[in-house]
């Protein structure tokens, strides 16, 4: 009898529980990824509204033959531009001339040179160039990402008049998992509605934390009209202070796309930015030809040591830990304890840099092996503290590992 209790027992259990285990909601296609920061190329920095199917796959061609994607660079983004209009049954339609065999053969040839495909659209009526937005179609739009195999998402947000930026963005990302295809959300909404505080919650993988980065060193400055504001590498990573405790797997602060090589600044200024980035957790999306870099250029975007920082499996954002005057040390923890270390002169003059290890969340009698991500040398072993000449506008930029 007892026996036959505890058999119909479990008969119920598995009656009640089978069905609810079997109802859990299956996770999104979205839901794994960005686990590291995303890295990749996009459009818009160097080439604005000329975009192009050739440029485009001359691109992707020269993202595999410069070493870019063996360092880790895998997306290929197109951004404004490339769209013209909406046709009868409301389909985006492609600039004909300019991408005369559609989106999905430009998705099909970078992907058969094993790299992924990005697109770029608007939450508004209209993107930024004033070509047509997403708003009400975006599950349209979605269908027609997923059917050209787009792998990323940038989302702009001009045009977007009265609507609410969380509710936007959730309803992209709503549509583009019911399209079935894992596509990576950036938000592109500058910071002004603090997408910090919301942007994982409504399933974006990286969003905007600043207006557009210029390629140029300095602070904040207002544009000729006026009108606030232009951003240089100082005044973007002045707007980073305070937020890296948002950033995790998945889910990136993103102080915009690289200005590495476009011109306007020195190949110490660049090695600053892009050393920068990386400790920020930030995506490393380059933004110069990537077809004729000169190789210290090449050189920068392919350091790998410092790419390791930025891709490091815990996904800590760094963050300014000392700063007197012109002179910072910025840390970033890393998965194995040890810290990525800046010492950054935003001074006119070389300048003697010390990062102290309290600073760094080590004690002081700590013993911590240094080394020197740029020059790739071992420095020694270093107690306390760890000091080193830092040129104007540059960086020094090592691990330290007990
Ligand atoms: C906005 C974005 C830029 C770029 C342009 C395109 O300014 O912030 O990154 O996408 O639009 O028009």
């Amino acid at each position: 009898m007892k026996m036959m209790r505890a058999l119909l027992a479990i008969f119920f259990c598995i009656l009640l529980f089978v069905p609810a285990v079997i109802a859990q909601p299956s996770a999104p296609p979205s839901a794994n990824l960005a686990l590291t920061p995303p890295m990749g190329w996009n459009s818009w920095n160097k080439f604005a509204c000329n975009v192009s199917e050739d440029m485009i796959k001359s691109m992707a061609d020269a993202m595999v033959k410069s070493g870019m994607k063996d360092a880790g660079y895998v997306y290929v983004n197109i951004d404004d531009c490339w769209q013209v209009s909406r046709d009868a049954n409301a389909n985006i339609v492609a600039d004909p001339q300019r991408f005369p065999h559609g989106m999905k053969a430009v998705g099909d040839y970078i992907h058969s040179l094993g790299l992924k495909f990005g697109v770029y659209s608007d939450a508004g009526s209209k993107t930024c160039a004033g070509r047509p937005g997403g708003l009400g179609h975006e599950y349209q739009d979605a269908l027609q990402y997923a059917a050209w195999g787009v792998d990323y998402l940038k989302y702009d947000w001009c045009n977007a008049t009265t609507q609410d930026a969380k509710a936007s963005y959730a309803n992209i990302r709503a549509a583009l998992d019911a399209s079935g295809r894992p596509i990576v959300l950036s938000i592109c909404e500058w910071g002004t509605a603090k997408p910090w505080l919301w942007g994982k919650e409504v399933g974006g993988n990286l969003w905007r934390s600043t207006g557009d980065i210029q390629d140029r060193w300095g602070g904040q400055q207002k544009w000729p009209d006026g009108t606030c504001c232009s951003n240089g590498v100082l005044s973007i990573i002045d707007q980073e202070v305070g937020l890296q405790s948002y950033a995790g797997p998945g889910h990136w602060n993103d102080p915009d796309m690289l200005e590495v090589g476009n011109g306007g600044m020195t190949d110490v200024e660049y090695r600053s930015h892009f050393s920068l980035w990386a400790l920020l957790a930030a995506p490393l999306i380059a933004g110069n030809d990537l077809r004729d870099m000169r190789p210290e250029i090449h050189d920068i975007l392919t350091n790998k040591e410092v790419i390791a920082v930025n891709q490091d499996a815990l996904g800590r954002e760094g963050e300014r830990v000392a700063k007197s005057g012109d002179l910072e040390v910025w840390a970033k923890q890393l998965k194995d304890g040890s810290r990525a270390v800046i010492l950054l002169n935003r001074g006119a003059t070389e300048q003697s840099i010390t990062a102290n290890w309290e600073d760094l969340g080590y004690p002081n009698n700590v013993s911590a092996a240094v080394h020197d991500l740029w020059s790739h040398k071992d420095l020694g072993k270093s107690t306390e503290k760890f000091s080193a000449a830092v040129a104007s506008h540059g960086v020094v930029m090592i691990t330290v590992k007990p």
